[in-house]
């Protein structure tokens, strides 16, 4: 979805350059290439510390003016908890909540009057999930510190958007170590399509971003169904 909010935000005619940030340099590189003096290529791994150090760096030197902060790098793990290596949970926790907790951090000096933060949450986040544990408590986390800091940055009319997708037509369900589960399958949709309506909601100011009716009613669902019956549904959901 990352490269989906570039395509976006290139069309922005107030922004002049793009940062982009992931761990396979030479795919930012390419695209770099395709838009040569308006996306910048970062290869750094965001579960790491220094690279937050690298980039403070970077910003301190440049002193650029953030229009959007996009927060998009994360990953989820699908599986009983017992069946995920511990290792894997702390990665999902650290690339879902430590990283983007520290980018949102490093970021604020630099924003402005009209500046969007833009959270990649999930409508994980609005129930706790049966073999996607780690992954619904991560998000669950993004969403509550998106709206506290969107509180905190409402008096310099900064805005936070959590976008809450349901499954989406990326790489992440690749780097999960399971399938999607079937019942999932059919709510899968297209990344542009969530990207295009997250980046709308970011100009409305809007705290949440959902897009499609299905997931309008998960979220709807997590609000007044007791845990114990919506934890219910998600067991037999998540099953093969
Ligand atoms: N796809 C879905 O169904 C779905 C649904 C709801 C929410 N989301 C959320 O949407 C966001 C984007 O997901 P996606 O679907 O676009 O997944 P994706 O296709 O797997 O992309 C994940 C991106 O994160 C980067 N990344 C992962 N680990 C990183 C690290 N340690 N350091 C720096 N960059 C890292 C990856 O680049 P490198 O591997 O090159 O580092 C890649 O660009 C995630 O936060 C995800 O949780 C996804």
């Amino acid at each position: 979805m990352g490269k989906d909010f570039v395509r976006e935000i290139l069309k922005e005619r107030n922004v002049d350059e793009i940062w982009m940030i992931a761990r396979r340099g030479d795919r930012l590189d390419a695209m770099a290439a395709k838009e040569p003096g308006r996306l910048r290529a970062f290869t750094l791994d965001l579960t790491e510390m220094s690279s937050f150090d690298e980039l403070k760096a970077v910003l301190a030197e440049e002193k650029p003016q953030i229009l959007y902060l996009v927060n998009s790098a994360g990953a989820g793990r699908i599986g009983r908890v017992d069946e995920i290596d511990e290792k894997e949970h702390a990665f999902v926790v650290d690339i879902n909540v430590r990283a983007l907790t520290c980018m949102s951090r490093i970021c604020l000096p630099y924003l402005k009057k009209g500046s969007r933060i833009i959270q990649l949450c999930s409508g994980s986040s609005f129930l706790p999930q049966p073999e996607f544990a780690s992954y619904a408590a991560s998000k669950a986390y993004v969403r509550s510190f998106s709206r506290a800091l969107g509180q905190e940055l409402k008096k310099y009319g900064v805005t936070v958007t959590s976008v809450c997708p349901g499954p989406v037509k990326t790489e992440f369900f690749e780097a999960a170590g399971k399938e999607i589960a079937p019942a999932k399958k059919g709510f899968l949709v297209e990344s542009k399509d969530v990207v295009k309506q997250a980046m709308k909601d970011a100009k409305s100011g809007k705290a949440l971003s959902i897009y499609g009716t299905s997931m309008k009613l998960v979220h709807l669902a997590g609000k007044i169904l007791p845990t114990r019956v919506v934890l219910s549904v998600m067991d037999v959901l998540m099953t093969d």
